[in-house]
């Protein structure tokens, strides 16, 4: 018998309540980036946990974030780490990241983030030709989806062996297994979902998790 539970909304409350180790920085963080036209960009809470737990379950001492918004996503990460682990962060906007830098302030993170500004293309390739390659613990992938598979492959060399690459949004609202959809986002999605499928540099699981969270670890 297949089973899986519907994810209704009295569900997902459910999960919440029962499962959100939630903090007052967390929550604010949460509050001010609902205010934001963009606010849907945001890891919901839950995944957010996920990731502070896969942090700690690679004992990670250094992660790399690809899209950072806000910061909600690099906070949760930053905070499962020793007090001298790094993240790497990158994204485009000064504007997010100013609105992320008062939250890791007040959660006395900040010393361990080390912010990107600029396209994480050239913020990659940089990493990849300096020491830094094969030495990360955790990638996580959250930028523009058109260039997934970029990122994956920059990710996978910066990672060490037994490293975990998360790649987020990879059933993109379900328009990834609808046919009538077509697009470049989900296009680039489905082409990244495919060549996981087979590629054996890595151990896969894909989680019909939020928006879909692919998990690949570095063989
Ligand atoms: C979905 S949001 C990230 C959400 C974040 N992980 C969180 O938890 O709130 C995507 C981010 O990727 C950034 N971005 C888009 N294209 C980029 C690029 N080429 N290089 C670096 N960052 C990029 C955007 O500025 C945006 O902040």
């Amino acid at each position: 018998m297949i089973h899986h539970v519907e994810l209704t909304q009295p569900v997902l409350q459910y999960v919440r309540d029962n499962s959100l180790r939630d903090n007052p920085i967390l929550r604010d963080l949460r509050e001010e980036t609902s205010r934001l036209p963009l606010r849907t960009m945001q890891v919901p809470p839950e995944q957010g946990q996920l990731l502070h737990l896969l942090t700690r379950l690679l004992g990670a001492r250094k992660t790399l974030e690809v899209g950072v918004f806000t910061g909600y996503s690099t906070l949760c990460t930053a905070l499962a780490l020793p007090a001298d682990g790094r993240v790497v962060a990158c994204d485009l906007s000064e504007e997010w990241i100013s609105v992320a830098r008062r939250y890791w302030k007040l959660a006395g993170v900040e010393e361990r983030i080390d912010v990107r500004l600029g396209d994480a293309h050239h913020t990659l390739e940089a990493l990849v030709s300096s020491p830094e390659r094969g030495t990360f613990d955790l990638a996580f992938i959250d930028a523009d989806k058109e260039s997934y598979e970029h990122y994956y492959e920059f990710a996978l060399r910066l990672l060490r062996p037994g490293g975990l690459v998360v790649l987020d949004n990879t059933l993109w609202s379900g328009k990834v297994a609808d046919p009538a959809v077509s697009d470049p986002e989900t296009d680039s999605l489905r082409r990244i979902n495919a060549k996981l499928l087979h590629d054996e540099r890595v151990d896969l699981s894909m989680l019909p998790f939020a928006d879909g969270l692919t998990l690949a670890r570095k063989r």
